[in-house]
C-alpha cells in the first residue's frame, strides 16, 4: 500500500500546529511564564524558541521527509545502522510517557467541560479540583479522552488527523481570540497585562538557571519537539514544501496561541478575589480559572466554551502523540493501522490509569521524565542530522526554498556544535534538581561541553560510510 500523504501544505502546516498548540499553550504556559519572573522569563522563552526550538523542528522536518519513515526508520534508513534506528526507539517512549499522564490532564478538561453548564463546581471550585483529579473518575475520563484520541488516529493521516485538525485549529485561534477580547474588558485586565509585561529582571537574575530550564523545557514541550512527532508528520509531506517556512510559521502561530491564551486566563485570575495569579500553579486553569468563571454573569456558557476549546487544542496534540508509536508499528512492525491504534490505545488505556490514580506518578511523568525524554531525543536528532545526514540535511533543507544554502550551514553548524552543550547541560541541571545536588553552574557548563565533545566525536567516528543511492 503507498504510504499515505498530506493533501498540501495547509494540511501538513495545519497539522503540525495542532500538535504544538495544546495543553503547554494554554495550561502550562500562562502559569510558567507568571511564575518565572513575567516578560523577562518571556524573553529567555522566545529566545530559546529561536536558537534551539525551531532548528530542532527543521531538524525533526528534515530527517522526516528525508527519509519518509517515522523515528526509527528515519534513523536506520538515513545512516544505514541498526543501532541508529534503536536509538529511533526513544520516541516511541517519548510518545508512550506523554500519552500516560497528557491523557489524564485531557481527562479533566472533558469533565469540566460535562460539568460546566450546570455549574458543578462553581460552589468549591478547590475542593471540586481535588476531588476530581485521581481515582477512578479520573481514570473513566481518561479512557474517554484516550477513545477519543484513539478515533481520529484510526481514520488515518487524510481522513483522521488532517480532516479533524483542520477544522479544529482555526476554531481555537478563532474562540480564544474573542474571548481574548471579552477579557479585556475584565475589572482585573489592566493589572493582569502590567503583571504580564512587567520587565522583572532581578527574578531571572536570581534563579537563572531554574528560568533558563523551565523556558527550555517549555519551549521543547510546547513545539513538541524532540518526542519525533514531527519527523512522523514531516514523512507524510510533499517534495515542494519549504521546511524552514514551514517551521517558521508554525513556531509563530504556536506562540501566538501561547500569548492569546495568556491574555484570557490572566485577566480572569486578576479580577476575581481571592485567587493569586502567580502562586496557582498548575492548579492555575482548573482552580483559578473555574473560580472566575463561577463568579461572571453567564459563567456556565463562558466557561463550556472555554473548556471545550481547550479539549480541541488538548486533542489535536495527543493525537499527534500516538501516531508516533502508531506509525512505528505500521512501519516496522508490518502493523496494519486499525490494529497499531487499538493495540497502542490498550497500553496506554493501562498506563494513563495508573497515573490517573497515582499523582506521584502523574506528577513524575509530567515533569521531569518528560523533560528528559524530550531533550534526550532531540539531542539525538539534532547530532544525528549535522554529523551523519550532514550535507544530505543541508540540501533537503534548501530543497523547495529560496533561502540560501549559506543559512543551511549555518543552521547545520548551529545543530551540530552549539546545540549538543546546550541540550546536555540542560539534562545535566534537570537531573540534578531532581536528586537534590546542587552543583555550581559553570561546573555544570565545563562538564556539559565535555560530554557533548565526546558523544559528537563518538558519532563522527564511527559513521559508516553510506552506500550510495
Ligand atoms: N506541544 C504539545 C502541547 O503544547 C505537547 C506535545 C509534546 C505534543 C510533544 C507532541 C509531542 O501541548
Amino acid at each position: 500500500m503507498a504510504r499515505e500523504s498530506w493533501t498540501g501544505r495547509i494540511g501538513f502546516v495545519l497539522a503540525a500546529v495542532g500538535s504544538a498548540v495544546g495543553l503547554g499553550n494554554i495550561w502550562r504556559f500562562p502559569w510558567m511564564t507568571a511564575e518565572n519572573g513575567g516578560s523577562a522569563f518571556l524573553v529567555v522563552y522566545l529566545g530559546i524558541v529561536l536558537a534551539v526550538g525551531v532548528p530542532g523542528l527543521l531538524a525533526e522536518f528534515v530527517l522526516g521527509r528525508r527519509s519518509r519513515k517515522s523515528p526509527v526508520g528515519a534513523l536506520r534508513d538515513l545512516s544505514g545502522s541498526r543501532n541508529w534506528g534503536r536509538v529511533g526507539l526513544v520516541s516511541v517512549l517519548a510518545g508512550l510517557v506523554l500519552l500516560s499522564f497528557y491523557s489524564v490532564v485531557g481527562g479533566w478538561i472533558l469533565r469540566y467541560l460535562v460539568a460546566s453548564p450546570t455549574g458543578a463546581y462553581f460552589a468549591d471550585p478547590g475542593g471540586y479540583f481535588d476531588a476530581i483529579a485521581h481515582g477512578p473518575g479520573a481514570a473513566a475520563f481518561h479512557v474517554l479522552f484516550l477513545g477519543l484520541t484513539a478515533g481520529v488516529v484510526y481514520g488515518g493521516v487524510r481522513a483522521g488527523i488532517e480532516r479533524a485538525t483542520t477544522v479544529m485549529m482555526p476554531v481555537v485561534v478563532l474562540v480564544l481570540a474573542g474571548m481574548a477580547m471579552w477579557a479585556s474588558g475584565l475589572g482585573g485586565a489592566a493589572d493582569a497585562y502590567a503583571f504580564y509585561l512587567e520587565f522583572d529582571v532581578a527574578s531571572v537574575q536570581e534563579n537563572a538557571l531554574d528560568v533558563a530550564l523551565a523556558a527550555a523545557g517549555q519551549a521543547l514541550f510546547t513545539l513538541s519537539v524532540g518526542a519525533g512527532t514531527m519527523i512522523t508528520y514531516a514523512s507524510y509531506v510533499g517534495e515542494d514544501r519549504s521546511l524552514p517556512a514551514d517551521a517558521t510559521m508554525i513556531a509563530v502561530l504556536n506562540t501566538a496561541v501561547g500569548v492569546l491564551a495568556g491574555l484570557v486566563v490572566l485577566p480572569l485570575l486578576f479580577s476575581t478575589p481571592g485567587v493569586d495569579a502567580a502562586t496557582s500553579g498548575p492548579g492555575a486553569l482548573f482552580v483559578g480559572v473555574a473560580t472566575a468563571f463561577a463568579t461572571l454573569p453567564a459563567g456556565e456558557l463562558l466557561a463550556a466554551g472555554f473548556f471545550a476549546v481547550v479539549a480541541l487544542a488538548a486533542l489535536s496534540s495527543s493525537i499527534s502523540m500516538l501516531e508516533i508509536v502508531v506509525a512505528y508499528l505500521v512501519d516496522e512492525r508490518g502493523f496494519a493501522r486499525d490494529r497499531a491504534t487499538v493495540g497502542v490505545a490498550a497500553v496506554v488505556l493501562v498506563t494513563g490509569t495508573a497515573s490517573a490514580f497515582s499523582p506521584q506518578l502523574f506528577g513524575l511523568l509530567a515533569g521531569p521524565v518528560v523533560d528528559v525524554v524530550l531533550t534526550t531525543g532531540l539531542l539525538a536528532f539534532v547530532v544525528f542530522t549535522a554529523w551523519v545526514l550532514g550535507p544530505d540535511a543541508v540540501e533537503e533543507f534548501a530543497r523547495g526554498t529560496r533561502f540560501s544554502a549559506g543559512l543551511g550551514d549555518a543552521w547545520r553548524t548551529l545543530l551540530g556544535v552549539a546545540l549538543p552543550p546546550f541540550l546536555v547541560f540542560t539534562l545535566f541541571v534537570g537531573v540534578s534538581d531532581a536528586v537534590g545536588v546542587t552543583v555550581a553552574s559553570w561546573q555544570l557548563a565545563l562538564a556539559a561541553v565535555a560530554v557533548a565533545g565526546v558523544v559528537v566525536a563518538g558519532v563522527v567516528r564511527a559513521r559508516r560510510p553510506r552506500p550510495t543511492a
